[in-house]
């Protein structure tokens, strides 16, 4: 039986450009990656999943990919590569590469040849050329289509510069089943699928009404297809034996839904080992709704073989502290209770590490780290504040470089003067080397309840008041985090608590106990 280390275990999301510098030019890299292993070993993380570092003109963050099979030069080179997997190893810390299969970048070889041969050509049929735009909008907002000096126009559900591949091509997905079989030749543990409920759109292309659908099935996303194209990436997966390392290949698919019952079919056995739980986070901080959400998911995982990782935060959503402090950002000029957030965000990750199966945390997550609304317009770099003339302000805010010590900036992430992403001034306190020092930091709770979390085990709902998340997760082990206004008393032996206990568990505070 293999390990499928993967069911229960703690994943940390790297974005390799802000992680850490080790070559000195202001942008993140393996280098640096390699120099901070020690970091992620001391927090206890199993795996490290690397958002893109594959040649790309970066025009969106790398998930614009140039060639799905090296890695660019400003993060290192495939050596560099191999050499973090096999320190890695050595740590006991697997490797996920993340592996973009919806489109790629406009700089793609493929797409400038289709560009180069014309209409009708079988390099044009990689893509989708039409000669008539329909009437599909860019998730990043503005058309999903882009005209070619001969007037054909390509389809780009994301920027202009990433064209989706044509999946119904059979060259595609021959194409990426070698991607994958690279990377996991190489001894990646892992695979994460971005935009997964993509890949396929309906053959007809057809308009959609205003407003678009927003649920499943739409013409271009959750077709029916990828569950037979995910049977045949579980096949590869599980062909590879534990021999490069041991325990068994899994993927982890970015599957998003707006109502958790729409990620149903691929909830059966056969398919995508685990599809993200995306569910907790865009759950508002009520404890009814939360109950709601951990109910439906344990429920549609409980039913299948497939895990659902929870997840608080990643490079796409606002950060836990701004979000709890002040709801979804909705403008720059957002009030943000920050201490609210905070306190908020450190009982959420101890009910994000005592819930059943695997989590995900993402780099800054275990910091608490705030989202960084005042970047100024001339340092924006994601596609979607562009496209939407700076309407949505964009994902840039939480992917601002790791302040790793030191009282200024770049707080020791680069040799350089300045950062990719301009860092924030009052990060001081919020350094990795501040919080190692500091028993009550967010990064001292991270590392404490991702050793003491309880791994295995059942779950049960107990019953402590409206207002109040409590459970059971067998061997005496009790999660409660306090939403009420009232203090509650503390029953049985304190594991951890995510903040003081003041004659009790006061107001958006949790508290692991054993009885
Ligand atoms: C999801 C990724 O997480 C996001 O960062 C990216 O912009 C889109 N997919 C498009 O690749």
């Amino acid at each position: 039986m293999l390990s499928q280390w993967w069911r229960d275990a703690v994943v940390y999301q790297v974005y390799p450009r802000s992680f850490a510098d080790g070559s000195g030019d202001g942008t993140g890299d393996f280098a640096g990656a390699l120099a901070r292993l020690p970091y992620l070993a001391d927090l206890g993380v199993e795996a490290v999943w690397f958002s893109p570092f594959y040649p790309s003109p970066l025009a969106d963050g790398g998930y614009d990919v140039a060639d799905y099979c090296d890695v660019d030069p400003r993060f290192g080179t495939l050596a560099d590569f191999d050499a973090f997997v096999a320190a890695a190893a050595g740590h006991g810390i697997r490797v996920i590469v993340d592996i973009v299969p919806n489109h790629c970048s406009s700089a793609h070889p493929a797409f400038q040849a289709a560009l180069e041969a014309g209409p009708g050509s079988p390099e044009r049929d990689l893509f989708i050329f039409r000669d008539q735009p329909n009437n599909w909008q860019s998730i990043f907002g503005g058309p999903a289509w882009t005209q070619v000096a001969d007037g054909q126009w390509y389809l780009h559900l994301f920027d202009s510069s990433q064209p989706d591949w044509n999946w119904r091509n059979p060259a595609v997905p021959a194409m990426f089943e070698k991607v994958i079989r690279f990377w996991l030749d190489r001894g990646v543990a892992g695979l994460r699928v971005d935009v997964a409920h993509g890949l396929f759109k309906d053959p007809d292309l057809p308009d959609v009404p205003d407003p678009a659908p927003s649920d499943r099935p739409s013409p271009w996303f959750h077709r029916p297809e990828l569950i037979g194209h995910y049977a045949s990436w579980r096949a590869i997966l599980d062909s590879y034996s534990p021999d490069v390392f041991p325990g068994e290949r899994t993927a982890v698919g970015e599957f998003w839904g707006t109502e958790i019952t729409h990620l149903e079919p691929y909830f059966r056995p056969g398919g995508m080992p685990q599809a993200f739980n995306f569910f907790l986070f865009q759950t508002a901080w009520d404890a009814a709704a939360l109950r709601h959400t951990i109910t439906t998911s344990i429920g549609l995982a409980a039913e299948s073989d497939v895990v659902a990782p929870w997840v608080i935060s990643n490079h796409d959503v606002v950060r836990p502290v701004t979000r709890y402090g002040g709801g979804p950002l909705a403008a720059r000029d957002l009030d943000v209770d920050v201490a609210l957030g905070t306190r908020r965000a450190r009982a959420a990750a101890l009910l994000l590490l005592a819930l059943p199966g695997s989590a995900y945390v993402y780099q800054g997550e275990e910091l608490g780290l705030p989202e960084v609304i005042d970047i100024p317009d001339a340092f924006r770099d994601d596609p979607v504040f562009h496209r939407t003339g700076g309407a949505r302000l964009g994902r840039d805010g939480c992917r601002v470089p790791i302040p790793w010590s030191g009282a200024s900036k770049p707080y020791g992430f680069t040799e350089a003067e300045s950062t990719w992403l301009p860092q924030p001034t009052t990060w001081g306190p919020l350094t990795v080397e501040a919080q190692q020092a500091d028993p009550g930091s967010t990064l001292n709770l991270y590392k404490r309840a991702i050793a003491a979390r309880p791994r295995g085990g059942g779950f049960a709902w107990l019953d402590r008041g409206d207002d109040v998340i409590a459970f059971t997760r067998g061997d005496g082990f009790t999660c409660v985090v306090n939403l009420s206004a009232e203090t509650l008393p503390v029953e049985g032996e304190v594991i951890l608590a995510s903040g003081p206990l003041e004659g009790g568990l006061p107001q958006d505070t949790a508290v692991w106990l054993r009885s």
